[in-house]
């Protein structure tokens, strides 16, 4: 699915949109979240994967919650690893960390507020596909947000407006063009991790 043209007034996001594009649509068409036929073994391999992905990561991020809240992100809010936890659980995974499995790509670099946002940049970018996800894990499943589908459901009807004020933080925190090229190699980079794992 291709996502909607950018805005022009959004430089940053519009430059990590563009320079993730290609990654973006490889990880969807590997992880075939949206598909008819999809196993309930498929969203498990999926829900491990990430759940050592975000574990990873989120530990680097929180490093950085002090200088995101100066820009306007609550770092706890924007957590998702208990949520797949409970999901995991939720499917019959009680040992969550036994199941985590092994990305071949290296973790980004997460030093600056620009390589941190790139970063949350396709963290949250991921609860945007989120709403077509849970209809979908509904249909073919039987999974709800209580019974193993509640990352995929964050933020439930506040989706957007948390990607909205997620975007304002973006343009706050990538004033230049080598703060948005910064961002852009983690972003990649990040894209590649949860490639590197499904
Ligand atoms: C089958 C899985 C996926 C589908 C069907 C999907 C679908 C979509 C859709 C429809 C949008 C646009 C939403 C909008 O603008 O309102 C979007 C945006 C986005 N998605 Fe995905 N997505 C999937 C997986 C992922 C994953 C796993 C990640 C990250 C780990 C991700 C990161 C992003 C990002 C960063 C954007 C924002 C692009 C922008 O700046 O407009 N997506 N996705």
């Amino acid at each position: 699915m291709t996502p909607p043209l950018p805005r022009t007034d959004a430089p940053a996001r519009n430059g990590l949109r563009e320079a993730t594009c290609a990654v973006h649509q490889r990880l969807e068409s590997s992880l075939r979240l949206a598909a008819p036929d999809l196993t309930r073994n498929e969203y498990l391999r999926t829900l491990r994967c990430f759940f050592s992905t975000y574990s990873a990561l989120e530990s680097e991020l929180e490093k950085h919650a002090p200088v995101l809240r100066s820009v306007g992100i609550d770092w706890q809010e924007r957590r998702k690893l208990p949520l797949l936890q409970r999901d995991l659980e939720a499917l019959g995974q009680a040992d969550v960390h036994g199941a985590l499995l092994k990305s071949r790509a290296e973790l980004p670099r997460l030093e600056t507020l620009p390589q941190a946002m790139g970063c949350l940049y396709v963290l949250e970018g991921a609860t945007l596909g989120g709403q077509l996800i849970s209809a979908n894990l509904r249909r073919v499943l039987g999974i709800g947000p209580e019974s193993g589908g509640a990352f995929f459901a964050s933020y439930g009807g506040a989706v957007q407006t948390q990607w909205q004020r997620f975007c304002v933080a973006l343009e706050k925190s990538l004033l230049d063009l080598d703060g948005r090229q910064e961002a852009a190699v983690s972003a990649i980079a990040t894209f590649e991790l949860f490639n590197s794992c499904v």
